[in-house]
């Protein structure tokens, strides 16, 4: 007997993919949505290969309206929704901010306007720990105040909170659960799910494992030049499983009525790494000499961000499982399979 049906905005994408898998391990019922503008089909045989069973995917966009309504139609009893569809290359909506606003803000407000519409009043919200901005003390809490982001992505993520709280104030029926994300890394132990960036990658782990594999030259580290213990940026890299598990707990927790109509949690491990610690780590676990060298400073770049997760820990009972090491290990057998898949293809 399922534990009830659970919608999944991006539910192909890095994050999503991984919380489908869990859901269903959970006992849930998922329900994906995606419109592929940035994921591949080809991660949904992923995530039937690690379940053994099918998916309900339905190709569409959240910010269209008729076709969100339809899915609603169709899939009787949501019990709530998990909404991870939106962009979010950092250095992307600073060139394109009209994208981001649209796709990141549009698709929430129309998400939540269906929702209401179909009486359907849970949420977990994918957000982000760019809504922290440059933050003035470390590690930062749920209570650090939520500065002018550093980016139109980040902004984004900022207004969708402020949405949510707006509507909770409201009076509305809606419960929604924030999870601020520090930085994802890693893939599913099977290395059948994981990041599939489409083009150069944004993010750091993806371009680190390309560059292992040959298909980037080199990774250049954005500076040296922060006020750091080698110069470089500090970020707090959480294991996507173990960020794929939180929002299970997030779902169970609105389920059982347990929460206020508002609650934000940061998700991240609670340590902070520089990029030379992440790219060692990356050469230990793996044995994979790295090609890097110095460069400038990336626009829009936070110098040092990692969380506190008192408050995760002790409400949803979040806790990290895998070292950084153990992360970085996971992100390159990925990027092994990836490379089996295509050889295969070749043959
Ligand atoms: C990490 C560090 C770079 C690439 C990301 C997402 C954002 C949000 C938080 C979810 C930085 C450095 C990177 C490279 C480098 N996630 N770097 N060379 O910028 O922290 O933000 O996580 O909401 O959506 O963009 O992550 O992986 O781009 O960078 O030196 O080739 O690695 O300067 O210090 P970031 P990132």
């Amino acid at each position: 007997m399922s534990k009830g049906k659970i919608l999944v905005t991006g539910g192909a994408g890095y994050i999503g993919s991984h919380t489908v898998v869990e859901l269903v391990e959970a006992g849930f019922e998922p329900v994906l949505i995606d419109n592929f503008s940035n994921s591949k089909e080809s991660a949904l045989e992923g995530i039937k290969a690690i379940l053994g069973r099918d998916l309900v995917c339905h190709k569409i966009d959240c910010a269209d309206a008729g076709a969100l309504k339809s899915v609603f139609e169709q899939e009787q009893n949501i019990a709530g929704v998990i909404h991870f569809a939106a962009y979010k290359a950092v250095g992307e909506s600073v060139d394109e901010p009209l994208k981001y606003y649209h796709n990141n803000v549009g698709s929430l407000v129309t998400l939540l306007q269906v929702m209401e519409a179909f009486n359907v009043f849970n949420l977990v919200f994918s957000s982000s720990c760019t809504v922290y901005g440059i933050p003035e003390e470390l590690p930062v809490t749920e209570q650090t105040p939520v500065q002018k982001a550093n980016s139109p992505y980040g902004n984004t993520k900022k207004m969708c909170e402020e949405i949510l709280a707006d509507l909770a104030s409201s009076g509305s029926r809606m419960k929604s659960i924030a999870l601020r994300y520090f930085n994802p890394i890693g893939a599913h132990p099977s290395a059948k799910i994981g990041e599939l960036p489409l083009g150069v990658p944004n993010n750091l782990v993806p371009f680190i494992t390309q560059t292992a594999a040959g298909i980037r030259e080199q990774i250049t580290v954005f500076g040296n030049d922060y006020n750091t213990s080698d110069g470089t940026c500090i970020r707090d890299y959480v294991h996507v499983v173990d960020l794929a598990k939180a929002h299970v707990v997030a779902v169970e927790r609105l389920l059982q009525n347990k929460s206020e109509s508002i609650e934000f949690y940061n998700v991240g491990t609670g340590t902070g790494n520089t990029v030379l610690e992440a790219i060692h780590a990356f050469e230990h676990a793996t044995g994979q000499k790295l090609n890097y060298k110095i460069g400038p400073r990336r626009a829009g770049d936070v110098p040092k961000i990692y969380a506190d997760v008192t408050k995760a820990t002790e409400v949803l009972g979040f806790k990290t499982t895998s070292t950084l090491e153990e992360a970085m290990k996971s992100a390159w057998d990925w990027q092994l399979s990836l490379q089996e898949e295509t050889a295969k293809a070749k043959a």
